[in-house]
């Protein structure tokens, strides 16, 4: 177990990420709301402080106590972790008079146990981002690297395990990056590196056995990659004391209601999957505003899970699909705050229960994905790109009809089949179809047509808060568009959409 202090830098989870990717658990505290008898008590192998927007002078500037160096657990400082390490132990940091950023030439010294590694050289690129440097080290210190403007891009105290780099080693630009994480932890930390799924699973089902003894659980099934991974999860560990509740509301892409039934219909649980596209085509009728299609979205779905959940009359846990980066965004610890917002409603109101259970709390999005295939999910499931809760709805733009969603589901089937078949289902982040409203002239063989303008969208993010539209060579975006006008009826006219959120977002609705 490794502790990592966050400061507020931009790299936080990547820092938990890449630690995790060298089989190392690890967990992210905010700085401000762990105290080091806590510390004592977790008793980490190791700490990592991470990088921060202040300067150690900075008023109110995040700190740690002096005694948290004499502990006797190593400690490994990144950016402000490194200039908030040198200046609490004695040594000075000032304010370059110039700034690095970006990639960075680096020297670093071979003695150093971050850079001792046989693969790692003495020279290479490292990713810089400060404008304050370490001008002195603390007493006991070595200085471990340097650029041509940074006389001190790494320090160490080798008896005292205390070790602090200027640069970002998580990120992908620092060159052998993940291997000098590795050394200090493996080196330095004695981490034996055995955090696998395989393990996780393990360890998961037996807990998730231990809490909910023979109580019954109930959990709404999206078929997304969380909720399936947990109901896989939750089958193992207590069978049919679980209840799946799977609300299609129609707006699934094409045959997906029944690929997710089909998924789960032969495990070992409760499966129940509610058709309700009647019941939400009707509360939709005349409805084109995006905003008030999601509330009602929103709206019927809890609903249509609480006359569900109300056959099945009380239960002791309601799972929760909730993953890490929820927890960590929303200032670890509090989970529901940043998910509601993309949630399909507040369902613990609504359904009679004692307690919550998130069981993928402490996993990131592709440790997940691992779990789920170590649990034997179909690499569909595993594999699926993030689907919005009130699905193709707001792909439709303007009033929902059978039609229109008839020919968006033809469009979106067409176009992921030519991603997939170009080979980039997995590095394009998101890709689908929108139906717009506009209809615009074309013409058929002999004849005039009028017909809807189809728009394809593929970006390419890390955290879909910020995405850069996917640069699809132009013979896939012909091909997808030669056969959507051909195939789909009522379709003329193809657009690609090169727009970056921001200032658009990934959705049109
Ligand atoms: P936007 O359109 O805001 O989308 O750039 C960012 C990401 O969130 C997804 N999204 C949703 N996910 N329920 C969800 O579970 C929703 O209501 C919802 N709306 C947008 C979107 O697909 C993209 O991945």
């Amino acid at each position: 177990y490794v502790l990592i202090l966050d400061f507020g830098g931009q790299y936080n989870q990547l820092i938990a990420r890449r630690v995790r990717e060298c089989n190392v658990y690890c967990e992210v505290k905010a700085y401000n709301k762990i105290g080091i008898d806590e510390i004592k008590k977790l008793s980490p192998k190791g700490i990592i402080f991470t990088g921060g927007p202040q300067s150690v002078y900075g008023d109110n500037a995040p700190s740690v106590p002096k005694e948290i160096f004499e502990l006797g657990i190593p400690v490994l400082g990144i950016c402000y972790g490194s200039q908030l390490m040198a200046h609490v132990l004695g040594g000075k940091v000032e304010t370059c008079t110039i700034s690095e950023y970006g990639k960075t030439e680096t020297d670093y010294d071979k003695n150093c146990a971050l850079f001792a590694d046989a693969e790692i050289p003495s020279k290479a690129v490292s990713w810089m981002s400060h404008t304050d440097f370490i001008s002195k080290v603390p007493d006991g210190f070595k200085v471990a690297a340097h650029t041509a403007n940074c006389p001190c891009a790494a320090m160490y105290n080798e008896e005292k395990r205390l070790y602090a780099v200027q640069f970002h080693p998580e990120v992908n630009h620092t060159q052998f990056g993940v291997k000098m994480l590795g050394s200090f932890l493996k080196d330095v930390c004695g981490c034996t590196g055995d955090w696998t799924m395989e393990n996780y699973a393990e360890k998961a089902i037996k807990d998730i056995r231990e809490k909910v003894g023979d109580g019954k659980v109930l959990l709404a099934l999206s078929g997304g990659v969380d909720s399936s991974v947990l109901a896989a999860l939750l089958s193992k560990a207590v069978g049919r004391q679980l209840t799946c509740i799977f609300v299609d509301h129609g707006f699934m892409r094409k045959n997906e209601g029944d690929e997710v039934e089909a998924a789960f219909k032969d495990w070992d649980i409760n499966f129940v999957r509610v058709n309700a596209k009647e019941q939400f085509m009707s509360k939709l009728r005349g409805v084109s505003d995006p905003e008030t299609k999601r509330k009602t979205i929103g709206e019927e779905f809890i609903r249509v899970f609480e006359a569900e959940a109300k056959k099945i009359g009380h239960v002791d846990f309601l799972a929760q699909g909730t993953i890490y980066p929820d927890v960590i965004e929303s200032g670890a610890g509090d989970a529901a705050v940043i998910k509601s917002h993309h949630n399909v409603g507040g369902l613990p109101d609504y359904v009679d229960f004692k307690e919550i259970i998130e069981p993928l709390r402490m996993l990131f999005k592709d440790e997940t994905r691992k779990l789920g295939q170590e649990l034997g999910l179909s690499e569909t499931l595993v594999w699926r790109q993030p689907f919005p809760g009130p699905g193709l709805a707001i792909r439709i733009i303007g009033e929902i009809t059978d039609d229109k969603l008839e020919i968006l589901q033809d469009a979106d089937w067409i176009f992921r089949e030519e991603i997939a078949k170009a080979g980039l289902d997995r590095s394009i982040n998101q890709y689908f179809a929108v139906l717009t409203n506009n209809r615009s002239v074309g013409v058929m063989g002999d004849f005039r047509t009028y017909d809807y303008t189809l728009a394809l969208r593929a970006v390419e993010t890390t955290d879909f808060m910020t995405a850069e539209f996917s640069r699809i060579p132009y013979e896939v975006l012909e091909a997808a568009s030669r056969r959507i006008v051909n195939e789909v009826k009522n379709i003329n006219r193809v657009c690609y959409d090169i727009t970056t959120k921001p200032p658009a977002t990934i959705e049109w609705e």
